[in-house]
């Protein structure tokens, strides 16, 4: 449909940040050939960020991959009894009210067979099941639809983060199958926690703890508005211990809800979180590795995203360069392109 050279705006909408990022497909690794980024003020302006970004961008697409997070999105990892991709599509029909909050009708769904036959001998199937309520979805194609864009794929952040990391693992030689990692993305909302085993995702959990939640430790220890607290929090300069000091209680409950999803994986799969790797604009904060690395006990690793796109010559490296922890998502919904 788009020739041989596909091409798509890969969106990642955060609470706080809009991340742009226009990727084409031209055969070996994906070609980052144009990208934005702004800040959103409120909520209420997401719209015009959106439309600030295409203004002053000059995309060659309209056409875009993004992505939804929130208490609207469910993710469930469930045993079934086994059948074939198109049966379950029906099945889960009927068995979803057990397993989401929502009635049926309220939701998209969608389902992936994770194992075919569990090995603990019960003869059933693990599948991942992702439903998200029929609202969110309207409302996320009417802000799509209001800023003149086009949506080619709706994706769960989640599972972008996934894709991200899973692509960069491929460039540099695949992740062992029985490898465990977390990806911990820190944005300014909410935390994503994902729990991949050799690249496919068993375990998400978002935790509503984040940057807003640093900013404020700021604000109330140096009594300063939000706006001054958010601009020392990202600048501390010669302020970096005081600041560290300031958002360490809350960094040890981040940790803490980090740690309890760890828990649950491993009490319910048997196996060891081995490495940890974070994102996010929140993954700056002074002393988070040192605060992860001591709740943990595991190396907590920054990884840059970027390294499986190849960028266009002329594009300003340093200035994406500098985005980089943010851009997990972004591309991640950018390996889309390979994908239809
Ligand atoms: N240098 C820095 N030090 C600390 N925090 C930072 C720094 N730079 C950015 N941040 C924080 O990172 C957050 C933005 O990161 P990101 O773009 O990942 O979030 P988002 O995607 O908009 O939010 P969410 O994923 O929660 O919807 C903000 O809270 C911002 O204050
Ligand atoms: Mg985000």
């Amino acid at each position: 449909m788009f020739g041989r050279n596909k091409r798509i705006l890969a969106l990642d909408i955060g609470s706080s940040d809009i991340k742009a990022l226009e990727v084409n497909d031209a055969g070996g690794k994906i070609e980052l050939s144009n990208f934005a980024c702004t800040k959103i003020g409120n909520q209420n302006e997401t719209i015009f960020a959106i439309r600030e970004i295409m203004r002053r961008s000059a995309f060659k697409t309209k056409r875009c991959v993004t992505s939804v997070s929130g208490r609207s999105v469910i993710v469930r990892y469930v045993n079934m009894a086994q059948m074939g991709e198109q049966e379950l599509k029906q099945a889960i029909r009927f068995e979803a009210d057990k397993y989401i909050p929502f009635e049926v009708d309220e939701v998209v769904m969608d389902t992936q067979i994770l194992e075919e036959e569990i090995a603990d001998g019960s003869g059933e199937m693990k599948v991942l099941l992702v439903a998200v309520r029929k609202n969110l979805i309207e409302e996320h194609l009417h802000l799509l639809q209001e800023a003149g864009l086009q949506s080619a794929i709706i994706d769960v952040d989640a599972f972008a983060l996934g894709n991200a990391f899973e692509m960069r693992a491929r460039e540099s030689g695949g992740l062992s199958p029985e490898k465990v990692v977390a990806l911990i993305d820190i944005g300014s909302n909410k935390t994503n926690i994902n729990i991949l085993k050799g690249g496919t995702s068993y375990f998400t959990r978002e935790v509503y703890l984040a940057g807003n939640d640093f900013s404020e430790a700021v604000s109330r220890k140096f009594n300063l508005d939000g706006q001054e607290a958010e601009r020392l929090k990202c600048n501390p300069d010669d302020q970096a211990a005081d600041v560290e000091e300031a958002i360490l209680p809350t960094l040890d409950d981040l940790g803490n809800e980090i740690q309890l999803s760890f828990d649950y994986f491993e009490n319910q799969f048997d196996r060891v979180v081995e490495e940890v790797y974070i994102s996010g604009g929140s993954a700056q904060l002074p002393g988070l590795q040192r605060a992860f690395e001591g709740a943990f006990e595991k190396s907590v690793v920054f990884w840059d995203p970027l390294e499986s796109l190849v960028i266009k010559p002329g594009l300003d490296e340093k200035a994406i360069g500098a985005l980089a922890g943010q851009l997990a998502v972004s591309v991640g919904l950018a390996s889309r392109v390979r994908r239809w």
